[in-house]
């Protein structure tokens, strides 16, 4: 039987004591040493586990000592939330500006931490930035662009060499809608998306050898993500026909509780087994679990988190192809959800696996707790 979202709260509405009884027993069996860090647990099956941290002056930021001591304690990798992206180091057509991301490399190499580099190539217009709906591509608009795609990469890997560890190259460039692939000004000018990614990988590839090469999207396991999962998959297939050097999947795991009902699951299954039957790795890249659905209540909301993310990671973790798992920041008051997906009640969201206090919540014991579960990789 499949539920509805609606039907599942409902459920869970009028059985909240069964789903704290089995929430509590998932704590009680999984609490792992408290002295064990994420990453140290990781790290025991051949895993790595990180972060997102933003450059700026905000409080998720390496800038802040308790985020800064908490990210180095806990992470073995780190990935920047915005500053590495168009918008940030793209002034104009042909000019960088690396002031910003700097900063984060250098945090990262201060505390031994590797890092991931997000992004090459946001494929959608809004995250582009301003000057590109202006720009003009000139008479010979597919030389341009392929020369400004080309010239992106290589100065970003030339600047960064041996110390980028993987690249999402390409971010969400499918459509969740129907699929299709997204169109972009530079897309364009290019005379198709296909052309201009393939482009930004092979450059890749050239540019950053032995540096894992990913595609990444926000495809989730929640029901209505059907069709972005089939466009996704015609992606990774077309880039193994055309001989295009992607390694990895990157999902982002932007998950919502609770836990989607057995054949959502087992339709994601069946989803991450066509990826890796192509021989694609996986990368969880910004895990994190939206609450907005879940009622007010906080221990409630914070167990049902857990729970979501228990389910998620034992079923991902399984995968020995994925090696690397993300968070999309560590502490709560500073994620994305606060300022993106705000509850309609007003409370903050309690989707990351640290409290404003900086204290592990359930979500902390659940991801630890599939660390431990999770087999070795060799
Ligand atoms: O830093 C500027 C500030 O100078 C300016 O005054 C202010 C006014 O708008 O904007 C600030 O920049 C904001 C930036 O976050 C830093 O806070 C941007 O407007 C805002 O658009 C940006 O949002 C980010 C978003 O991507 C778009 O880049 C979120 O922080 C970030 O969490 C989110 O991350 C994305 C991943 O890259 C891709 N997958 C989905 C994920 C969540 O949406």
């Amino acid at each position: 039987m499949t539920m509805t979202r609606r039907e599942s709260l409902t459920l869970m509405g009028g059985a909240a004591a069964t789903l704290a009884i089995g929430a509590e027993q998932v704590q009680a069996k999984t609490r792992a040493p408290a002295a064990q860090s994420l990453n140290a647990l990781a790290q025991a099956k051949g895993m790595r586990f990180g972060s997102s941290v933003a450059g700026g002056t905000g409080g998720g930021t390496w800038r802040n000592p308790r985020n800064a001591a908490l990210v180095a304690a806990q992470c073995g990798v780190i990935v920047p939330e915005n500053e590495l992206k168009w918008q940030a180091i793209r002034p104009s057509a042909t000019s960088f500006d690396f002031s910003a991301f700097d900063g984060t490399a250098d945090f990262a190499r201060r505390h031994g931490l590797a890092l991931r580099g997000h992004t090459l190539l946001w494929h959608r217009p809004k995250w582009m930035p301003g000057w590109m709906e202006t720009h003009d591509f000139g008479a010979r608009p597919a030389t341009a662009a392929a020369a400004m795609m080309t010239a992106h990469v290589k100065t970003v890997c030339a600047r960064y060499n041996g110390r980028m560890s993987s690249y999402d190259v390409v971010n969400e460039t499918v459509l969740p809608e129907g699929g299709q692939l997204a169109q972009t000004r530079l897309s364009q000018a290019m005379g198709g998306t296909e052309a201009l990614v393939d482009l930004a990988f092979h450059t890749a590839r050239r540019a950053a050898p032995g540096v894992q090469l990913v595609y990444n999207d926000y495809m989730s396991w929640e029901p209505g993500n059907e069709l972005h999962r089939k466009g996704v998959l015609a992606l990774l297939e077309g880039f193994r026909k055309r001989g295009t050097p992607v390694d990895a999947l990157g999902v982002q795991s932007h998950l919502i509780a609770p836990v989607p009902g057995a054949s959502q699951q087992r339709e994601w299954r069946q989803f991450i087994d066509e990826v890796v039957a192509m021989g694609y790795g996986l990368v969880i890249t910004e895990f994190d679990v939206r609450d907005r659905e879940l009622p007010a209540d906080m221990a409630l909301r914070d167990r049902v988190v857990a729970e979501t993310a228990k389910a998620y990671c034992d079923m991902m973790f399984s995968y020995r192809q994925l090696r690397d798992v993300l968070a999309w920041g560590l502490v709560d008051p500073f994620s994305w959800l606060q300022g993106f997906e705000p509850r309609s009640d007003g409370l903050a969201a309690r989707g990351c696996p640290y409290d404003s206090n900086f204290r592990a919540k359930p979500m902390r014991e659940a991801i630890a707790a599939a660390f431990a579960a999770a087999p070795v990789r060799g």
